[in-house]
């Protein structure tokens, strides 16, 4: 396999603290990144770098990690454009409409829902994503949450088994029902396809009794847990899914002291998902709180067809920094180190020497102009495993 070194890099963001500036960003100036293998073989100064078969001069462009967007709800069929009418004109967000996806999703095809889902997950790339997650969770039957998890393998092998979702229509009165199914023939067919169990648990949603057995019996069928919670009003997510070293809980929207420090105290990441309180006319999470008490943040789209219809990393990089006062170096690092805390991974979200070669050159010469400029494309290249496009 060829080598390659990319040259005229304006700013090389490395997010490694112990690489030049000594921020947790670790930007380097005047330095060049050598690709070997699909991964990083050097950062650092050019006077001391290994020779390279190839050049690449990116002509003063910063060079960034990827954006790693560790929480998506990937196959979904159909759109929620009405609902969001009727928010916008003033209606409250409750999860009920998670029913109309679950409908359209299970009419669709496979051939559909791959269709969909290749052309959501070449917007994300379009946007500098290199990694993300994908969850179930508009199935919920054991065929159609097994069949949702095996089209998203196809694309990704961060995959989520979300059956605690909602409780479908054919549950309605049955709701111990309903989980006895999520935790036994559904979780048997779908854990073989999964990495993660993740529960709704929020008001309307699933109470902290009925997650904790719903990541339970995930975890006892190998899967690891994460959480949606505290993302309508208080409530136990964010403590349940500290009790459980669960890797994230994801919106916290509505956190207590309590929950803060619970938090900060443990291995679980805060995943913020400003699109979704964007989507919802929803308060945006205290992002300062939560980095001032020392928390692991991190910043995902949460793409799915109700709250957040977004596959934009930048988008969420400019709403955590003009709405959440987040500086664009706290915004960026939770978007690349963050995302990659929030999937327990190591290999990504940094650019030092053995990562994954996943990297964005912007067509911007500052990781600033991320928050500068919303909604521009910013995006001039992505790099995977060392390979552009
Ligand atoms: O993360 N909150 C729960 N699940 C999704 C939205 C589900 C829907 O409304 O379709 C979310 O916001
Ligand atoms: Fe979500």
């Amino acid at each position: 396999m060829t080598s390659t070194l990319l040259t005229g890099i304006g700013e090389l963001v490395t997010c490694d603290p112990e690489a030049g500036d000594g921020s947790p960003l670790g930007i380097l100036r005047e330095a060049v990144l050598v690709i070997e293998n699909g991964r990083v073989a050097w950062a650092g100064a050019a006077a001391t770098a290994p020779a390279a078969d190839d050049r690449v001069d990116v002509a003063g462009r910063a060079v960034l990690p990827g954006f790693v967007d560790s929480h998506t709800h990937l196959v979904f069929a159909g759109d929620r454009a009405a609902e969001f009418a009727a928010r916008m004109a003033g209606e409250r967000y409750t999860g009920g409409g998670i029913a109309t996806t679950v409908a359209a999703t299970r009419a669709a095809s496979d051939e559909e829902l791959r269709r969909i889902a290749g052309s959501r997950a070449g917007e994300m790339r379009s946007w500098g994503t290199t990694t993300f997650e994908a969850k179930s969770g508009y199935g919920l039957s054991a065929v159609d949450e097994a069949r949702i998890l095996r089209i998203s393998r196809e694309f990704t092998d961060e995959t989520t088994f979300l059956g605690a979702h909602a409780v479908p229509s054919e549950f309605a009165g049955d709701r111990a029902g309903y989980l006895d199914l999520v935790r036994g023939a559904m979780l048997d067919a779908c854990a073989p396809l999964a990495k993660w169990v993740d529960v709704f648990c929020d008001e309307g949603a699933f109470d902290a009794e009925e997650a904790r057995a719903v990541l339970r019996a995930g975890m006892g069928a190998g899967l690891v847990p994460r959480l949606h919670g505290n993302q309508l009003g208080f409530g136990p997510g964010a403590q349940l899914a500290v009790e459980l070293d669960a890797a994230s809980v994801d919106h916290c929207t509505y956190l207590t002291d309590t929950d803060v420090a619970a938090l900060a105290g443990s291995d679980t990441v805060a995943t913020l998902l400003p699109g979704a309180d964007f989507g919802t006319r929803s308060p945006y999470p205290d992002a300062r709180r939560l980095l001032d008490a020392g928390v692991t943040v991190a910043l995902a789209t949460d793409c799915n067809p109700g709250t957040s219809f977004v596959t934009s990393m930048p988008l969420m990089i400019a709403l955590a920094v003009r709405e959440m006062h987040m500086t664009p170096a706290e915004a960026l690092h939770a978007a690349t180190v963050g995302g990659a805390a929030a999937l327990r991974r190591t290999d990504i979200g940094r650019l030092s020497r053995g990562m994954r070669a996943d990297f964005v050159v912007l067509e911007a010469p500052s990781h600033v102009h991320l928050g500068y400029r919303p909604g521009a494309r910013l995006i001039h290249e992505v790099w995977k495993g060392g390979a552009r496009g």
